[in-house]
């Protein structure tokens, strides 16, 4: 039986939300300081979801642990809180992006939590805010807009896609120069959306790709996205990883890494039996048959290793720009060929999506290689 308990102060509140009225204040147009209070739901009970008994509907206690497990809670980026930050590192400014206003700065802001990804106050559940497919846009001239639609994880995808490059990665740049002013030339951290689909990264004229991992056209994965894997249901033992922590990778009791694999060995996937994280399936012709974590790493280590000799960006662990590109508006970075500038651009995609190659193997894999046999060509 759900609770109707109703919190003293969770009544206060209720009287004060209907003084405002349920709508919020809206104001003007442009105006920077807009309420954004999303209301009440018509005959909403508070105790579904405040309840000081045992909550059997929707465990809102647990959820609230793991999610401070997530790095959505600890992160710490959320004073990215400047209207072209918050509205991806902020609960204040998502919100305001999904109700179409423009995002404001938010000097007092909250990382991403419960109201961002749900509005159970103005719908008196945990729907999500939004299913519909994303545009993600494209940092590559001559390569357009893709639209991303995998279902609920289209949710994740409203974050983690990609940001505006400047300039974008032009092969044909004007006098085969590619000219780089900045430090920070490359996709931003969100590009997992992009890695899953089969997109956004350089791909050189001349070189075979032959497409995408199974992950990209999974039937479970085209409906669940990024939940699939990221928010399976945690195993005895491995509480700290999947539901709302959104991690895969957690450490065990005996203080190692350890990979929670329930969403990958799920009826119909990978057999639980011989799977690991490492695991190699239908690339293996591509990495000499060793698994993807390892062989991502070890073209991503080689490429870093081919493109600090060249220059072009810092390998000295002891730089403040450790792992940045050597470029600024007063040195910029002229890369001529102008193609080779896709060597730069495929290293930080692939490395930025975080995954080693889980989300998508061939198309990470290829990309590395034919960005590897790109730069040692003479
Ligand atoms: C569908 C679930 C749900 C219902 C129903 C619900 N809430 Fe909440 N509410 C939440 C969640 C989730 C949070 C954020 C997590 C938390 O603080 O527990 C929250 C937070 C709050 C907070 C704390 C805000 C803060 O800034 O710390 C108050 C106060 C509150 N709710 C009041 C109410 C009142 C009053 C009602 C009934 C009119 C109500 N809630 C009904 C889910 C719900
Ligand atoms: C409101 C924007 C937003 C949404 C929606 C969102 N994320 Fe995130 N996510 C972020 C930000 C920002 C970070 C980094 C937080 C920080 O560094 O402070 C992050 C971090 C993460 C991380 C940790 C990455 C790491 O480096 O360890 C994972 C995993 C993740 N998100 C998965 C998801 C999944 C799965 C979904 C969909 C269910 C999702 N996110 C939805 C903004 C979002
Ligand atoms: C389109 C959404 C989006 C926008 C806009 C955005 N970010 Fe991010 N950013 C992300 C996501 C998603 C992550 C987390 C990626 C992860 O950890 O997997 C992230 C991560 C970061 C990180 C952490 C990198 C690390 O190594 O942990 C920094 C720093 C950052 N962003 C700065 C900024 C700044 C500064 C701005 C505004 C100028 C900004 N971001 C705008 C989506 C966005
Ligand atoms: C980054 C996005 C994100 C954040 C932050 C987030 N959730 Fe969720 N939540 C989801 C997704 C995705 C699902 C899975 C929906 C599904 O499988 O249909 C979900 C499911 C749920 C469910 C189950 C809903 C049902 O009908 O069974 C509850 C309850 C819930 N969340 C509560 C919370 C609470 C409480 C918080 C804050 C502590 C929170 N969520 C924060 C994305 C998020
Ligand atoms: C097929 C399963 C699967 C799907 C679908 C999936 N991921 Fe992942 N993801 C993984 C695996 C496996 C890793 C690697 C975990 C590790 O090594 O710690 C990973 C890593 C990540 C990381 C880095 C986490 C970290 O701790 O460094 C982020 C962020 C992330 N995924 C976000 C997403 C987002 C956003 C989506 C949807 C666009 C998505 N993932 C879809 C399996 C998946």
């Amino acid at each position: 039986m759900k609770s109707i308990t109703t919190l003293p102060v969770a009544v206060s509140l209720l009287s004060v939300a209907l003084l405002v009225g349920c709508e919020g204040p809206q104001g003007p147009p442009g105006e920077t300081t807009v309420v954004s209070l999303e209301g009440f739901a018509a005959d909403i009970k508070c105790g579904d979801c405040h309840n000081p008994d045992v909550d059997s509907t929707y465990y809102v206690w647990a959820k609230k642990y793991q999610w401070e497990l997530s790095k959505h809670y600890f992160g710490g980026d959320f004073e990215r809180n400047s209207s072209s930050c918050a509205g991806c590192h902020t609960t204040e400014g998502f919100v305001e992006r999904m109700q179409g206003k423009s995002v404001t700065n938010h000097v007092d802001a909250s990382p991403p939590g419960c109201f961002a990804c749900h509005s159970p106050h103005s719908r008196g559940d945990f729907s999500l805010r939004t299913k519909a497919p994303v545009v993600l846009t494209s940092a590559i001239t001559g390569v357009p807009d893709q639209t991303f639609d995998f279902g609920k994880g289209n949710l994740c995808a409203e974050c983690h896609k990609p940001r505006t490059l400047s300039p974008k990665m032009n092969a044909n740049a004007p006098g085969d120069s590619m000219v780089i002013t900045t430090s920070r030339w490359y996709p931003h951290y969100g590009v997992q959306s992009q890695m899953l689909m089969g997109t956004g990264g350089f791909q050189f004229p001349g070189y075979t790709y032959t497409g995408n991992s199974n992950h990209a056209t999974n039937t479970v994965i085209k409906q669940e996205g990024c939940i699939a894997c990221h928010m399976a249901d945690a195993s005895a033992g491995s509480g700290i990883a999947g539901g709302h922590t959104m991690n895969i990778e957690y450490e065990n009791t005996s203080r190692q890494k350890a990979w929670l694999l329930n969403g990958c060995t799920v009826s119909g996937c990978h057999a639980a039996a011989s799977f690991t994280i490492n695991y190699i399936g239908s690339s293996s012709s591509l990495t000499g048959g060793v698994g993807t974590h390892t062989a991502v790493e070890a073209y991503l280590d080689t490429l870093f290793q081919l493109l600090g000799s060249k220059g072009w960006i810092e390998t000295d662990p002891a730089s403040s720009s450790f792992g940045l590109v050597k470029a600024s508006s007063s040195k910029p970075l002229v890369v001529k060929p102008a193609v080779k500038a896709g060597v730069l651009f495929n290293y930080y995609f692939v490395e930025h999506d975080l995954s080693k190659g889980s989300h998508n193997t061939r198309y990470a894999v290829e990309l590395l290689k034919s960005s590897i046999a790109e730069l040692r060509k003479p």
